[in-house]
């Protein structure tokens, strides 16, 4: 493709199979697995197709994360104003320095003792939900209070105030509302999990947010950073995981020869296995990996310019053919542990661990508490998040 040739960038998933990548993706990833697009704000950048350069790129030290560098491809405009949202869009070693100080509780061994109150979670809300209306909005009824229970407990932010931090997440991460909106909603996180920080001061707990309050009596961290990274932790710890719920519901709802052997086997590996395969099937972080590069570099044959944006578009490499057999197809018995749904090098998804085991206890629960599980509504009629940063089903009426 002559360097002339910039194409929009395709965003929304197709209606007809709402959990593929858009066709465009495809066709740029048999034939220009770098590419020119235009963005949504008439810029343009470099869009990374195949799983191996996607790797490539986000492993390399010479591109950034920074959103206020001016070739960081936005797609809009930037939220301005004080206080930032965690370590996610800082380089090294800032980014190393801050993430460090929240590792210890993601780590697999602390995230799996934490496996039996999760599951105690899971067993509450479908007892809650079997008890109440037939029909439902699973996503209300289960998917949504599920995580945001468990990051609450492993943070230390009140369940009760959940309505304040799931209504303006979703503002935050919502494509269409506007800049001014999205940034009233980080506003009020940011000052909610400073009040609860200054509560904390007073009384601290055994939990997440208590041990960053530490790092600010040490002077190693200040509270408006502190609160920045509760930001972060809280509405990346529910979102992606309630929409994976919901998604992946749906998902095998439509493929019942996949959920029949997700519900009928005992073995925790086809379990976790199952979960890499959905993950990597759905790949909800639908927006792609945002880079800019800070010097040039070479990838997939073509020279990027330092101050060019780069999108590591992760659903589609997740699609590649020459790392997974018939991409297309859901298949939970597949080895699907090499997907990209979580990112890739320094920023990798730190939440992993437990993104996975919440997930494991709810598809190895739901759906055998629930054997006659079904869309209550027609599958036409179910809304998309195309308009959100993190994709999946706004509501998902189910009956049972
Ligand atoms: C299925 C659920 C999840 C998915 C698909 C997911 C996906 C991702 C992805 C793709 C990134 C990389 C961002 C980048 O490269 O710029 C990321 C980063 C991150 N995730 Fe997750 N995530 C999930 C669950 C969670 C959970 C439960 C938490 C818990 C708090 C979490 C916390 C984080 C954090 C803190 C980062 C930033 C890491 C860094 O910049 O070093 N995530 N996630």
């Amino acid at each position: 493709m002559p360097d002339t040739d910039v194409r929009e960038f395709p965003m929304p998933r197709a209606a007809g199979c709402p959990f593929d990548p858009p066709p465009a993706l495809k066709e740029l990833q048999e034939e220009a697995p770098i590419a020119r697009v235009r963005l949504p704000d008439g810029a343009t950048a470099w869009v990374v197709t195949r799983h191996a350069d996607q790797r490539a790129v986000l492993a390399d030290r010479r591109v950034s994360s920074d959103m206020t560098h001016p070739g960081y491809p936005r797609g809009g405009p930037v939220r301005e104003g004080p206080g930032k949202i965690g370590f996610i869009l800082m380089d090294d070693p800032e980014h190393a320095r801050l993430r460090k100080m929240v590792t210890a509780p993601f780590m697999i061994k602390r995230v799996e003792a934490m496996r039996p109150a999760i599951q105690r979670i899971v067993d509450d809300r479908i007892d809650a939900m079997l008890a109440g209306p037939n029909p439902v909005d699973l996503v209300e009824a289960f998917a949504l209070p599920v995580p945001s229970l468990v990051i609450c407990e492993l943070l230390g932010v009140p369940y009760r105030d959940h309505d304040l931090f799931q209504h303006n997440s979703r503002q935050l991460i919502s494509r269409s509302a506007p800049i001014e909106q999205r940034g009233a909603a980080f506003q009020a996180l940011h000052d909610y999990l400073d009040d609860l920080l200054a509560e904390k001061l007073e009384r601290p707990g055994d939990d997440l947010l208590s041990g960053l309050l530490e790092r600010v009596r040490a002077g190693e961290l200040t509270r408006g950073d502190a609160a920045g990274i509760g930001v972060l932790l809280l509405i990346a710890g529910h979102e992606t995981t309630a929409n994976m719920i919901a998604l992946g519901t749906m998902a095998l709802l439509d493929n019942p020869s996949q959920l029949a052997l997700l519900r009928d086997t005992d073995d925790p590996k086809v379990i976790a296995g199952a979960v890499e395969e959905l993950l990597r099937y759905l790949n909800i972080t639908h927006n792609g990996r945002r880079r800019v590069a800070l010097e040039d570099l070479e990838v997939a044959g073509r020279l990027v310019r330092a101050g060019e944006g780069l999108i590591m578009a992760n659903d589609i490499g997740n699609r590649d053919p020459s790392v997974f057999d018939d991409p297309d197809r859901l298949d939970v018995t597949r080895d699907a542990r090499r997907h990209v749904a979580f990112g890739f090098g320094v920023h990798q998804c730190l939440g992993q661990p437990l993104a996975r085991v919440e997930l494991q206890v709810v598809y190895r629960t739901l759906y055998r508490r629930v054997p006659t599980l079904a869309l209550a509504v027609d599958r036409d009629r179910i809304p998309f998040k195309h308009d959100s940063v993190i994709y999946g089903v706004h509501e998902l009426p189910v009956r049972w």
